[in-house]
This record gives C-alpha cells, structure tokens and sequence, in this order.
C-alpha cells in the first residue's frame, strides 16, 4: 500500500500531456495500485497520474462502489448540451466549482488486463470521466471555467491553503 504525495495546483506536470503506457506492464499496475491507495486516502472519487507526478495516460474514477481504470483513454464523441455541476479536485483542495460537461460521452480505453473498451456513460460517470481524461491533457478544471468563475475559485483556493499552512 503506497500512499504518494498529491500533486497541488500550480505545478507544471498538472499541465502537460501525458504519454501512453502499456496496459498490462508491472509498471502500469503499480501506479493503478498507487492512484487507487492515494485516492482512498484522499477520499476522492478520481484520480489521475499527473496528481502523483507521473506524466503518463492513466486515470481512475470510483462511482457506487465501482471502481473503473482508464489506461491510455480517448473522448470519442461527447453529447446533449453541457449542463453544469458542483466539481472539486484533489489538486486543488477546497474548492467546488460548478463546471460545464457534457451529459453523455463515448470513450474508450484499455483496461489494466488489456482489454480494449469502447463505451457510452453519462450522469456523474461522464462528468468524472471528463475531468480525469482532461488531466491527462494537461487540462484542468479551472480552464473549463468562466474567467469570472476562476477568479474566484482560485481566491478559495488561495484561502484554503493559507488556513491550512497557519
Ligand atoms: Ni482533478
């Protein structure tokens, strides 16, 4: 069990791409098995490489007891018209934004087994694929926020952190 260090906005590996990894390789496993203890720690309900300093294209979203692993995922189709909720980010502790998303995406990825997977998910299950796979792009929650916004969530985030280093 391996609980690393959240990556804290802002910290350059939380906006750069990411690379592709082998599904099935040790390596690959071992971060899988490390997003997962860092996030249950975390009481999160994502989680992406770069929020534990790897730059690489993996990514991990817990929903109603479920856990789903997205190796090397790619946003296919995104559909209806973007409705927004409250989101929070464990790279940016503090802060719940409501942020714009589409209702329905289709994705596909690999599953750590190496299974390629093409599927449709909506409701919670899309936004939180969205947010996760956009960290794999070097792109993050704020950035889908209005400037207005983003002011704000980054003045709450500011005070957050000023509380907690007092
Ligand atoms: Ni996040």
């Amino acid at each position: 069990m391996t609980i690393r260090d959240l990556v804290l906005y802002p910290n350059d590996v939380l906006i750069q791409p990411t690379i592709e990894v082998e599904a099935t390789s040790e390596d690959t496993h071992a971060l899988v098995q490390d997003l997962v203890d860092t996030m249950h720690n975390a009481k999160g309900v994502g989680l992406a490489a770069p929020q534990v300093g790897e730059s690489k294209r993996v990514c991990i979203v817990e929903f109603e007891d479920e856990l789903h692993v997205l190796v090397n995922p790619r946003i296919l189709e995104w559909e209806g018209t973007p409705e927004a909720d409250e989101e929070g980010c464990l790279s940016f502790p503090g802060v719940y934004t409501p942020v714009e998303r589409s209702p329905k995406i289709r994705v596909k990825y690999q599953t750590p087994e190496g299974d390629d997977i093409d599927r449709e998910v909506e409701g919670f299950l899309a936004r939180a694929f969205q947010h996760e796979i956009d960290h794999l792009n070097g792109v993050l929650f704020i950035d889908r926020m209005s400037a207005l916004r983003k002011r704000m969530a980054l003045k709450k985030y500011r005070k957050f952190l000023n509380r907690r280093n007092k």
